[in-house]
């Protein structure tokens, strides 16, 4: 019998080189599959709710033009949009199976300021939604947002939040690896029209352009998972801005008036919950994970929030 790992390297060894890395190729909600931009055929004729891209290969440098859409970031001449509400989880499938298990998976919006098509995804203000880095072990050997990745099929699942305003979006789903460096990022974005939803705007803290929200210096881009401080540092800097809805301002948080929970970043840590977080019910704020079939931190979601399942991996606290 033909073992999976034999499969894998009899598979891999027929492809192309450049199938060795790849992007998100569809996407799926609300019981709705939509196909992405297809890299390697022509232009002519593709119509979709992804932004044309240009090639499986990663970005490697984060200051790259097309770091925004792995592209120059125009619409495609039949670009379409998605229609998605706010509060709906959203799967991006990037090719398999995944190659790359070490570093973060991200996940941003872009608000267009009306219809996004004729708008340059470089010249838009992203904040991001979603975040999973290290998520237990060490940084040399441990368990990653993109293993987690790969183990859900090579997607990854991120909620709309229901407080985001509605409008015009680019959602830009990204995996970063860290395997080697320069660190590779894969970005695509979508087209999506967010209906219903909230009045939360993200502070000017939690907005980045793209390229602009990453630098060549981020300790989370150019770490080396391989260094002998990585076999015992169990934390990784996130790159990007401080999510969305974290209450950043700008300035380092003062004096503690009153005690808030960890938000959606208790994703990024869930199996090491901070020795002063209260293992009691009632804990895990809105857009943070309270299940999934790895996870072990806490499950009770504060008033008013429910844990409502994504996916078999992914249960988080939404209204
Ligand atoms: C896994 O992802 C592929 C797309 O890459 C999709 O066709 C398939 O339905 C997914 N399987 C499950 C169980 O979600
Ligand atoms: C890390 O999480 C993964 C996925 O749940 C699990 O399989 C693994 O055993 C965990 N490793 C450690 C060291 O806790």
């Amino acid at each position: 019998m033909l073992s999976l790992a034999t499969l894998l390297i009899a598979t891999s060894a027929v492809l192309p080189t450049a199938f060795a890395h790849g992007g998100v190729l569809s996407y799926s909600w609300g019981g709705q599959w939509y196909w992405g931009w297809q890299p390697y055929n022509s232009a002519t004729g593709q119509t979709t709710i992804q932004r044309p891209w240009s090639s499986y290969n990663p970005i490697t440098s984060p200051t790259d033009p097309t770091i925004a859409c792995n592209d120059n970031g125009a619409a495609g001449a039949l670009q379409l949009t998605g229609t998605v509400a706010a509060g709906t989880p959203i799967t991006a499938y990037w090719n398999q199976v995944w190659p790359h298990a070490y570093g973060p998976m991200l996940t941003y919006l872009a608000n267009c300021g009306g219809s996004c098509t004729g708008v340059t995804a470089s010249t838009l203000k992203w904040f991001k939604i979603d975040q999973s880095g290290l998520i237990n072990g060490t940084v040399f050997n441990g368990f990653w947002g993109d293993g987690l990745m790969i183990a859900q099929n090579s997607s990854w699942t991120t909620t709309i939040p229901s407080t985001v305003p509605a409008g015009n979006y680019l959602i830009r789903f990204e995996t970063i690896a860290l395997h080697s460096l320069p660190a590779q990022f894969y970005p695509e974005c979508a087209q999506i029209q967010i209906t219903g939803g909230g009045t939360l705007a993200p502070t000017a803290a939690e907005l980045v352009t793209f390229p602009g929200g990453y630098s060549t210096t981020d300790p989370g881009l150019t770490i080396d998972i391989y260094g002998q401080a990585a076999e015992t540092q169990t934390t990784y800097p996130m790159p990007g801005p401080p999510l969305y809805g974290s209450g950043s301002s700008g300035s380092a948080p003062s004096g503690p008036t009153t005690t808030s929970v960890a938000p959606s970043s208790s994703k990024v840590s869930s199996a090491a919950p901070t020795s002063s977080a209260p293992s009691t019910p009632g804990t895990v704020a809105e857009y943070g994970q309270c299940g999934g079939s790895s996870y072990t931190g806490p499950t009770a979601c504060v008033s008013p929030y429910k844990c409502t399942v994504s996916n078999a991996y992914y249960s988080q606290c939404l209204p």
